[in-house]
């Protein structure tokens, strides 16, 4: 029997619900295996809902203990339950009250949706589809609801007690060891946005001023010990409420506002009314145990969840399909804000990264969907790159398009008229239209067409005329279910620079005065006048669309915009376009001669020389050659990972050859002198020293291995422990295993750490990884409850272990294969992620085509799955 079967959600069937929940009251005795509910809930029939019909309410695994209607028991008969549904055929045509009595075993819930506990303590998740594994209950997001919690516990269990909103009330429960806390969320909410913690936590804490002088207690919970490890959350959080005050105008509405870090987490946050509960991974930071990037991801998750507060919580979604409308745009949100407290270009240029990587893959394989899909068979398939990255990249066009002030106006408008309800895509756009008075209808394919555009951009100079015609093409590939494919409004910020980069004066109308032109066509021309020399084009600036490029110019034009071009992220871009050429023609065997590669070295080495210190995050940007992933990408087809990883590795030799004295000095003048601090800046001179090492490692491995050994055992900080590490790996022998060893016994009491010491042996690109994988699968930290530890040694190891998960032999598909099936029967979340690895299936040569194609095969047979993995399966077999 096949569980894939499941039923497929259209969004052209949306209908308002029948009936509406207006208050939920809600009762819970928390205990590890059988934790009571009582829910009341307030319902009445929705005017805008059909008459005369049952009300049936959602369920998922749900143990009904009793249910009365307006205080009387209902007897069997008057209602139909099931673990999956409620059903009352012939509910009251007025408001009633129903309440419900449920049992839970927090304990023994593995999928870490509903109520659950982590490490002992009880915490909740509920998005998309958790509220309806704790009651019964309209679990969708257009049902809002004033919710009050009561939460009571064994003290000595549980003496922290959280819930939405604000406290209202607390005690002891005389006579017992039992206490209770009583919270009030005035917000009327949808019921993913429910949330509760009991446990063991220490705090820290302080008051945080809003705007209009309203006093909020903010805090951050963490496993009490590690409270020095929360301070960077707590000073996130606080930057990120000062910033939605200053650039957004949005201010706190609640009178706290807490953050609960737990280790047993699908995800990286989650944004629950005044009560965020965070992966400790993205809270927990002190520079013995977090890396540079660890300190950045916990500062944009910290916001991003925080802005969800208006964009999500106070401005909901109607339904599910809607969900880049909170996703996209917060994550847009959450760009802005670290622009805005680093480095602007070299946060853009790791957002182009990761979108590149994460969600232009995606868009080009089987499980390729729309930003607003039109259907799903498991909504929790659906929080991909697309929703989410697309999505910012969307919202960012639109600001693009009609500049800040417009986009301001028209984000207050949105806010204004959607606040206190569940809103659309269309709510969003016409909020825009209406500011601008501009029609947006062309715009919003962005929302309905998969795929990522290519655009093509050619020059015509004319010497004597003083013309200078750009020819732009744009082009979709088709993609699951869109055969064919609409052009799309293609913002393109562009400017010209001369043969020797100087910026050029040349004009042309149809580029606006911010320097943008709007591509809405699938073809068309723009002449500049005034353009006496053969100039070098530099087209999306700020990679201003998110579409793939190809460029008629010479890889010596393109370096001519690494040394000259005004905008940082072009400048990174063109020695990205030429490595990525350079890479393709080496992995192909397309010959590849001296002079070419030289020219892109001795480009580097003059660029790092002059430029480096000026800004050394950007050049440790510019000295990392596109990635082993992003090379069988540009690829495509036949892809042959051996052949790119020995590219690859040629290439990084011979740059760290090139530049081996200016790496050098690098690597020996930013030594970390002064004590740790995680600010940018800082970050930016690790990022540059260590980019160093790598290259000098890769062209020599003696020196690499006693400079890196040297660092790993004098290093300060994990940033430059774990590079250090992370070089070692690359040269197989003694000192790496010693290193290896020597990392274990240092942090072996430090899941977190621990992590990252599993995932850098997972990505070692040698024949015996897998081994070792298999191995590590014991280590007593390892859990495969724990979706950190498996995504850091399994999930790794797939996405970042090019050469080894992609065996020619298929072991490395197959040991995947099996440990999503084990996974499965207990995290369908977990399992499904895991399986995404295999999107990359259909672009590799035959051999490991076929080995990935059965080992897919071999998951769509196994009885049982998950809705889950049984829906990623099919897409990415059909
Ligand atoms: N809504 C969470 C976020 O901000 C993600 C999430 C989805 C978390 C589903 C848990 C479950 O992005
Ligand atoms: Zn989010």
């Amino acid at each position: 029997m096949r569980t894939d079967v499941a039923q497929i959600v259209r969004l052209e069937d949306y209908r308002p619900s029948d009936f509406l929940i207006d208050k939920v009251e809600l009762d819970f005795r928390l205990h590890p295996t059988a934790t009571k509910v009582t829910a009341t809930l307030s319902v009445r029939p929705n005017p805008s809902g059909r008459s005369d019909v049952p009300l049936v309410l959602d369920g998922d695994e749900v143990n009904l203990k009793a249910i009365a209607l307006d205080d009387r028991t209902l007897e069997a008969g008057e209602f139909e339950a099931n673990p999956e549904s409620l059903t009352i055929s012939q509910p009251p045509q007025h408001s009633f009250r129903l309440t419900i009595e449920t049992e839970i075993n927090p304990t023994a819930n593995t999928k870490l949706m509903g109520l659950y506990r982590s490490s002992g303590n009880y915490c909740t998740q509920c998005e998309a589809e958790g509220f309806r594994r704790i009651t019964y209950f309209l679990d969708r997001p257009d049902v809002l609801a004033v919710y009050t919690t009561r939460i009571e516990a064994e003290y000595e269990e549980a003496p922290v007690l959280l819930g939405n909103g604000n406290p209202v009330e607390s005690g002891f429960v005389e006579g017992t060891g039992r206490h209770y806390a009583v919270w009030h969320d005035p917000f009327p909410k949808p019921s993913y946005l429910f949330a509760l913690v009991g446990g063991r936590l220490g705090r820290v804490s302080k008051t945080f001023t809003t705007m209009s002088g309203r006093e909020v207690d903010i805090a951050v919970y963490v496993e009490p010990g590690k409270e020095d490890r929360a301070g960077y959350a707590l000073d996130a959080l606080e930057r990120s409420m000062i910033w939605d005050e200053q650039v957004f105008g949005r201010e706190y509405d609640l009178d706290v506002f807490s953050i609960v870090a737990v280790s047993d987490f699908n995800m990286g946050a989650m944004e629950n009314k005044g009560l965020n509960i965070f992966n400790d991974k993205y809270v927990l930071a002190s520079p013995e145990t977090a890396t540079d990037s660890d300190y950045a991801n916990i500062e944009a998750i910290i916001a991003h969840e925080y802005f969800h507060n208006w964009s999500g919580n106070r401005v909901t979604c109607r339904d599910w399909f809607q969900l880049c409308l909170k996703e996209g745009l917060t994550v847009f949100r959450d760009q802005e804000f670290s622009s805005d407290e680093r480095s602007r270009p070299v946060h853009r240029i790791a957002e182009v990264k990761a979108l590149r990587s994460r969600q232009f893959l995606e868009d080009s394989s089987p499980l390729a969907h729309p930003v607003r899909p039109i259907q799903y068979r498991e909504i929790n398939n659906f929080y991909t790159a697309t929703v989410y990255e697309k999505g910012a990249e969307i919202v960012r066009m639109l600001k693009t398009i009609i500049g800040d002030e417009d986009f301001r106006r028209g984000m207050d408008l949105y806010y204004d008229r959607c606040d206190g309800r569940a809103a659309t895509v269309e709510d969003f756009l016409k909020a825009f239209a209406d500011v601008t008075g501009r029609d947006l209808s062309h715009f919003a394919r962005w929302y309905a067409q998969s795929g990522t555009p290519r655009v093509s951009v050619h020059g015509h100079h004319d010497e004597a005329a003083k013309m200078y015609r750009l020819d732009l093409r744009q082009q979709t590939p088709p993609t699951p279910g869109q055969p064919t494919k609409e052009p799309l409004v293609v913002p393109i910020a562009l400017g010209l620079v001369t043969q020797d980069g100087q910026p050029m004066d040349a004009h042309c109308e149809r580029v606006n005065s911010r320097g943008v032109f709007v591509l809405d066509k699938t073809e068309d021309s723009i002449t500049f006048t005034g353009v006496a020399s053969r100039p070098v084009p530099s087209v999306f600036r700020g990679f201003s669309a998110p579409v793939k490029v190809s460029l008629d110019l010479s890889n010596d034009e393109l370096l001519v915009l690494l040394r000259h071009d005004t905008d940082a992220f072009n400048r990174w871009q063109a020695a990205q376009t030429v490595a990525m050429r350079l890479l393709v023609s080496l992995s192909t065997g397309t010959p590849v001669s001296d002079e070419e590669m030289a020219s892109l070295s001795s480009a580097l080495c003059a660029f790092i020389e002059t430029d480096a210190l000026r800004d050394p995050a950007f050049a440790a940007l510019a000295l990392t050659l596109p990635s082993e992933a992003d090379v069988a990408q540009e690829i495509g087809k036949e892809v042959d990972p051996d052949a790119i990883h020995r590219a690859r590795k040629a290439m990084r030799r011979h740059l760290g050859n090139a530049c081996r004295e200016q790496l050098l000095d690098f690597h020996r003048s930013l030594a970390q002198t002064e004590s740790y601090s995680p600010d940018a800046a800082s970050a930016g001179r690790r990022a540059l020293r260590n980019a160093a090492l790598d290259l000098l490692a890769a062209a020599d491995l003696r020196t690499g291995e006693q400079l890196a050994s040297t660092q790993f055992e004098t290093a300060s900080n994990m940033t430059d422990r774990l590079a250090s590490l992370s070089v070692l790996m690359t040269i197989p022998g003694m000192v790496r295993e010693n290193a290896i060893a020597a990392f274990e016994e240092r942090y072996r009491s430090e899941p977190l750490v621990i992590d990252k010491w599993f995932t850098l042996q997972a990505a070692i690109p040698e024949d015996t990884t897998l081994e070792r994988v298999k191995r590590l699968m014991e280590h007593p930290a390892f859990s495969i409850n724990n979706p950190n530890r498996v995504r850091s040694l399994i999930g790794n190891f797939a996405m970042l272990n090019q050469v080894q998960f992609n065996r020619a032999d298929g072991a490395g598909y197959a040991f995947v294969a099996s440990i999503v099936l084990r996974a499965d029967e207990l995290n369908p979340q977990l399992a499904s992620r895991l399986l995404t690895a295999f999107s990359t299936w259909r672009m590799m040569e035959p051999t490991r085509r076929s080995h990935a194609r059965r080992a897919l095969q071999s998951i769509a047979q196994k009885p049982n799955l998950s809705r889950d993995v049984g829906d990623i399966v099919n897409r990415s077999l059909e």
